[in-house]
């Protein structure tokens, strides 16, 4: 069993989840936390390549399967060269998106069906699940408005209503279904967040 904790953050772009994810760092690392950081899809050598692919705009015909596969292969590697080996010594890890991202916007935002990613997942990654996923829940016009205000859109990005309606469904569908998600309103300003998500820490993990 892993002594560190596994945290994943998730919602639609734009929501926030960079900035509480690094002021809860801060947190825990006050605490005398180890604290790892990292995100989907990315965080090894081998992810970085993928997700330069994935977010290329230039990449037009990718199909939703072979999209899906990509992401998953990213996720294979981050879990067993960087997220297993962090909780094995003990550290917290905090990933800026995970599985759930996948079951939102390959299963729901490009068609694939929640069910479906949910079978590969199980058969590529067993019983690896977070500890905690916290939701950051926006509308998407006003998520995709923030993160596109100093960026050039990526190929996510470039969606509309069509796609981001059923991603954010999704996020708090799952939300509804199991304890494991925490809904958190990212309307809302970043130090209520942050103080929220804090209490929320300590009461089910301190
Ligand atoms: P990124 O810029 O990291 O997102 P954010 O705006 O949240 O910072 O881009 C990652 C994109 O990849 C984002 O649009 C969501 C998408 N994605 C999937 O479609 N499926 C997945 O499994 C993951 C992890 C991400």
């Amino acid at each position: 069993m892993s002594s560190g904790k596994f945290l994943t953050f998730e919602g639609i772009e734009g929501a926030g989840k960079s900035t509480q994810i690094e002021l809860l760092a801060e947190y825990l690392k006050d605490l005398e936390f180890k604290v790892v950081l990292t995100r989907e899809p990315g965080g090894t050598a081998l992810g970085e390549v993928l997700r330069e692919i994935l977010l290329d705009e230039r990449q037009k015909n990718v199909v939703p399967m072979a999209e899906l596969l990509l992401m998953a292969a990213a996720r294979a590697q981050h879990i067993e060269e960087k997220i297993k080996p962090a909780l094995e010594s003990g550290k917290w890890v905090l990933c800026d998106r995970f599985n759930d991202s996948s079951i939102a916007y390959q299963g729901a935002g490009r068609g694939l069906g929640a069910s479906h990613v949910q079978k590969l997942t199980e058969l590529a990654f067993g019983s690896f699940v977070p500890d905690l996923t916290i939701v950051l829940d926006l509308e998407w016009k006003d998520g995709l408005r923030r993160a596109t205000k100093n960026s050039k859109a990526d190929r996510f990005e470039k969606e509309g209503a069509k796609f981001f309606g059923p991603v954010r469904d999704t996020f708090l569908s799952l939300s509804r279904k199991d304890s494991r998600y925490q809904v958190f309103d990212a309307s809302s300003s970043v130090e209520a967040i942050q103080n929220e998500l804090r209490l929320l820490i300590k009461s089910r993990f301190l």
